[in-house]
Formats: C-alpha cells, sequence, structure tokens
C-alpha cells in the first residue's frame, strides 16, 4: 500500500509537501475532453515561494497561482494547479487582529484564479474575484477570528479548482493564545484532500477518489513519519480541503486530550477518539504519547486509508527517527 523509494523535503514544523517534478506535458498526455477549462495539461512551472512580511500587524503575503507536476503516488504524476507549486499550498500563519495585505500573482498562461481565505470576512464579490492570467490582484482584508481555516481558489467551477490542486491552510493564531500552549512540545500540520482522475471533470463530479491523501501524496508521511519523544504532547493542526469527502480523523493508539474545533480556543472538547471534519473544517487537536512505537494517522473511513490516507507519528525514546518502514494501515 505504501511506497518507500522517492525522497522528499520534508519540513519538521510545518509538514508541507513540496513533491515536485519538472516534467513537460506534450500532446500525448492531453486527456480526453470533458470540459474544455480543465482537460488540458500545460507545462509545469517550477514553484515559486510565497513572499511573507509583516509591518506590526500588517502582513503582506504574496501568492502565485501556477500549474506544476506534483507526484501524488508513487510514480503518478499529476499536472496539478497549484498555489506556489506545491499541493497543498504554504501553510500560512498569522495572529487574530493582523490585517492581511494579499497579492495573487497568476502565472498560469490560459486560466483565471482566485482566493478564498475562510480564515476573513470579505465580500466575494469584491474580494475574493478573478486574477486574469497573466496579471496580479491585491486585496486587504482583517482577520478577526482565530483558527484553522481552508483557502482555496474561487474561481469557477470552484470544484475543478481544488480537485486539480488549489488549497492550502491558514492559521490565525489566538491573541492570548491557547490555553493549553504551555503544555505542547512539538505541532505539525496536516491537510487531507483528495485525488480523482487527473483533469476529468466528471470523475470530480460522479466518481469516487483514485487516491486519499495527507499533504498531498500517499506516501511522505510514511516514508518520513512525524516525529515525538515518549511523554511528548503534540498537537497537530488538520484541516479536511475534501474536495468531496468527509474526514474521521483519528490517531490510532491515542485518545486526543482536547480539541479545538475548526482552532477556536472557545470551542473545546475533551477526550475525543475521532474528530469529525467536514470538507473545509479543521481542528487543533492535542494528544500525548505514552510509549515507544509508530502511532498511525489516519480518517478512520477505512476505504480512504486503503486509498493513502495514512501519516505516522513516529515516538521514540530520544525523539530520533530511528529509520526502518512504518507500521501499516
Ligand atoms: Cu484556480
Ligand atoms: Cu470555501
Amino acid at each position: 500500500m505504501f511506497s518507500y523509494i522517492n525522497v522528499y523535503k520534508w519540513s519538521l514544523v510545518f509538514a508541507i509537501f513540496t513533491a515536485t517534478l519538472s516534467h513537460c506535458s506534450s500532446t500525448d498526455t492531453i486527456k480526453p475532453v470533458h470540459n474544455d477549462e480543465v482537460s488540458s495539461s500545460a507545462a509545469s512551472q517550477p514553484p515559486v515561494d510565497p513572499i511573507i512580511r509583516r509591518e506590526g500587524t500588517t502582513v503582506y503575503i504574496e501568492m502565485t497561482a501556477q500549474v506544476t507536476d506534483i507526484e501524488i503516488s508513487e510514480g503518478v504524476i499529476y499536472n496539478a494547479w497549484t498555489f506556489n507549486g506545491t499541493v497543498p499550498g504554504p501553510v500560512l500563519r498569522v495572529t487574530e487582529g493582523d490585517t492581511l495585505v494579499f497579492t495573487l500573482k497568476n502565472k498560469d498562461s490560459s486560466l483565471p484564479h482566485s482566493m478564498d481565505f475562510h480564515a476573513v470576512h470579505a465580500a466575494p464579490s469584491s474580494k475574493f474575484i478573478d486574477v486574469m492570467p497573466g496579471e496580479e490582484g491585491t486585496f486587504t482584508y482583517p482577520t478577526s477570528s482565530p483558527g484553522v481555516f481552508m483557502y482555496h481558489c474561487g474561481t469557477k467551477p470552484v470544484l475543478a479548482h481544488i480537485a486539480n490542486g488549489m488549497y492550502g491552510m491558514i492559521i490565525v493564531e489566538p491573541k492570548a493564545g491557547y490555553p493549553s500552549d504551555h503544555l505542547v512540545d512539538r505541532e505539525y500540520t496536516l491537510v487531507q484532500s483528495e485525488w480523482y482522475k487527473e483533469h476529468d471533470y466528471e470523475a470530480f463530479l460522479n466518481e469516487k477518489p483514485e487516491h486519499v491523501v495527507f499533504n498531498g501524496n500517499d506516501y511522505g508521511l510514511t516514508k518520513h513519519p512525524l516525529l515525538a519523544k515518549v511523554g511528548d504532547t503534540v498537537r497537530i493542526y488538520v484541516s479536511n480541503a475534501g474536495p468531496n469527502e468527509v474526514s474521521s480523523f483519528h490517531v490510532v493508539g491515542t485518545i486526543m486530550d482536547r480539541v479545538y474545533n475548526d482552532g477556536n480556543p472557545r470551542n473545546i472538547q475533551y477526550g475525543i477518539q475521532t474528530i469529525m471534519l467536514p470538507a473545509s473544517g479543521g481542528a487543533v487537536v492535542e494528544f500525548t504519547v505514552t510509549e515507544e512505537g509508530d502511532y498511525a494517522i489516519v480518517t478512520h473511513q477505512f476505504n480512504h486509508v486503503a486509498k493513502g490516507a495514512t501519516a505516522v507519528l513516529r515516538v521514540t525514546k530520544d525523539g530520533k527517527d530511528h529509520g526502518g518502514f512504518a507500521m501499516s494501515h
């Protein structure tokens, strides 16, 4: 079920996958036409890093809409529509009360794209509007509610833009922090999502996903487990990008001591075995690991686990990876 061959960059704090390959399209990679807007492959553009700059409580964020090939499963390349060349896009982290000055540069040569931040109050008809190919748009919004939010391209048909890879997570940290901040030893971020037949709008609409994944692919977080030390309290910021399925988020071998639904510190629940994440939903989950070993992180919808939705948390005496294959589910 898992692959162990391809090695990718992995970031400890923000386990975002940047699985990209330079892989140019050719006429024989063009898929059967179901919908002109979503069916053709485009040349892969190398990832462009986001630019994030803070001035007091104003955060300037510049992101790029671009087409980039992504390895979603061992040897399976998807000509993805992305933010900044990765799926999911970059994790953004700001503080409640910040003002975001957001610029989207659209490097896609053929399609408009846009940005819909679930973290803000804004009129979509003026603040989440399309940015045309080769152009850029700047939008300003306040963040007034803390939480773990989805962002995604909101260009019509939204289903195609999310299914093709245009989504990510924005964390708005509560101004006063979470009441459990002092207990937490490690933090990670996980975004669950689905992959369907490449650029096949009919499949997005009516078929089952071919892959259900954490952080963009089905092998990265089993090949390179998240790490913790015996006794650590681990916090995971988790979000379900969908586009179509819910997540029954569960960590095998532990109970979530605290869950902040949608990441709001006032939405606290205790002693949760499985947290339901609707499409676009998020949470902060915290638990303590008491014994060494590999702990699978799954959606408890096991047909989706069989399609790739597993990450592994490896718990060791010293918090270091000893290597070796992770236990599978
Ligand atoms: Cu888009
Ligand atoms: Cu949305």
